[in-house]
């Protein structure tokens, strides 16, 4: 038996679903250039302490975090893989203020590609699942972008995914045509389609956030989280699970294996910043990868990938997720804002009570 029948690799996928592109294979050669950056940031974040290439790298990025050794290392695979093909106009990256140019030996292409390199990478010398983010947008013009170009809604991506650099290196993407994953064949050095149209259940009944911020959060976000903690007595009427792994790949990744909710909302510890996750590279290629697998992505006061960006590295809240709960938060803010959410604070709403109308 050939060790490959019946098996998909990312290349045939993507030959496959982007066959009636119009543009010569290019943006299937573009993610299989993503995928080959993946693979040498698996490599090196397998490697872990006897890579050498744990620690800081001795400067801060534009948001004032350390910049770790292998953020820098996986910001540079995926500018030389992407870089040379023809294939980028330009590229953005959370480690850098402006957009990055391509070099003039090489020509440029039709596409932006904008990414956060080492997503949860203050987790790496745990040893905890961390990932890479990308998005896909199409360069309407000639010229060597600019920030400018790079600002579009997130509903004008064409493609856009994770990896997961866990137990098993995955690829999750998608190219708007559902949501697929792929996992890394290390001795073949493959991708391999293992979990094709992924679909995210509308209900479920876990969570993930981070408690120790709930005194900063909005009254709307305090509601949600405090109906789930109040499990089967409350007027959710059945128990919550929490998790968080502080990684938001994994958290997102575990959201598209057994459904739940991914929140970062506003909150008020640090009152310039609207969040704390970047909208370009983390929220709208999420948010994209989410929908097509039938969940819902919200800023809990309208769909993120309508957002209209102003800067590169603007902060969104979000709320990622099983459809139904998203729903509910996005209720849950508007009833705060039009003032009709006053019920909530008696007392005989935190309860079975006389307001508990559903389950
Ligand atoms: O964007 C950075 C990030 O590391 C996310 O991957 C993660 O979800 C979040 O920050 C963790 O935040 P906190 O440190 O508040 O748990």
């Amino acid at each position: 038996m050939r060790m490959y029948s019946g098996r998909t690799t990312l290349s045939k996928f993507l030959i496959e679903q982007l066959n009636d592109a119009g543009d010569g294979g290019q943006l299937a050669g573009l993610l299989v250039d993503m995928a080959a950056a993946v693979k040498t940031i698996a490599a090196m974040t397998g490697k872990g302490a006897l890579g050498g290439h744990y620690g800081g790298a001795g400067a801060a990025n534009i948001h004032g975090e350390e910049q770790k050794k292998l953020d820098m290392l996986a910001d540079e695979a995926i500018m030389d893989h992407c870089e040379w093909g023809g294939l980028v106009a330009g590229m953005a990256s959370e480690e850098h203020e402006e957009p990055l140019q391509i070099p003039p030996d090489f020509q440029r292409g039709p596409y932006l590609l904008v990414f956060d390199p080492l997503d949860g990478s203050s987790n790496v010398e745990m040893n905890v699942s961390v990932g890479t983010i990308f998005s896909v947008l199409r360069h309407g013009s000639e010229a060597a972008p600019i920030e400018r170009d790079f600002l579009q809604p997130g509903v004008r991506q064409i493609a856009a995914g994770y990896a997961i650099y866990g137990p098993a290196t995955m690829l999750v993407l998608t190219v708007g045509k559902g949501t697929h994953g792929f996992t890394l064949d290390r001795e073949i050095g493959n991708f391999v389609l293992t979990h094709p149209e992924i679909r995210i259940a509308p209900d479920s009944s876990e969570f993930g956030i981070n408690t120790s911020n709930e005194r900063f959060w909005e009254p709307p976000v305090q509601r949600y989280v405090s109906e789930c903690q109040a499990g089967a007595t409350g007027i959710r009427g059945r128990d919550f699970n929490m998790r968080w792994i502080a990684s938001m790949v994994a958290d997102v990744h575990r959201i598209l294996m057994r459904g739940g909710v991914f929140m970062y909302p506003r909150d008020t510890k640090f009152p310039g910043k609207p969040g704390r996750l970047r909208l370009m590279y983390e929220a709208n290629p999420i948010a994209f990868v989410v929908e097509q697998a039938g969940g819902a992505a919200s800023t809990g006061r309208g769909r993120m990938l309508e957002v209209q960006p102003e800067a590169l590295h603007q902060r969104v809240p979000v709320a990622f997720g099983s459809r139904h709960e998203i729903e509910r938060i996005e209720r849950y803010h508007a009833e705060y804002d039009g003032g009709t959410d006053k019920p909530y604070h008696s007392p005989l709403f935190k309860e079975r009570s006389l307001y508990r109308t559903e389950s």
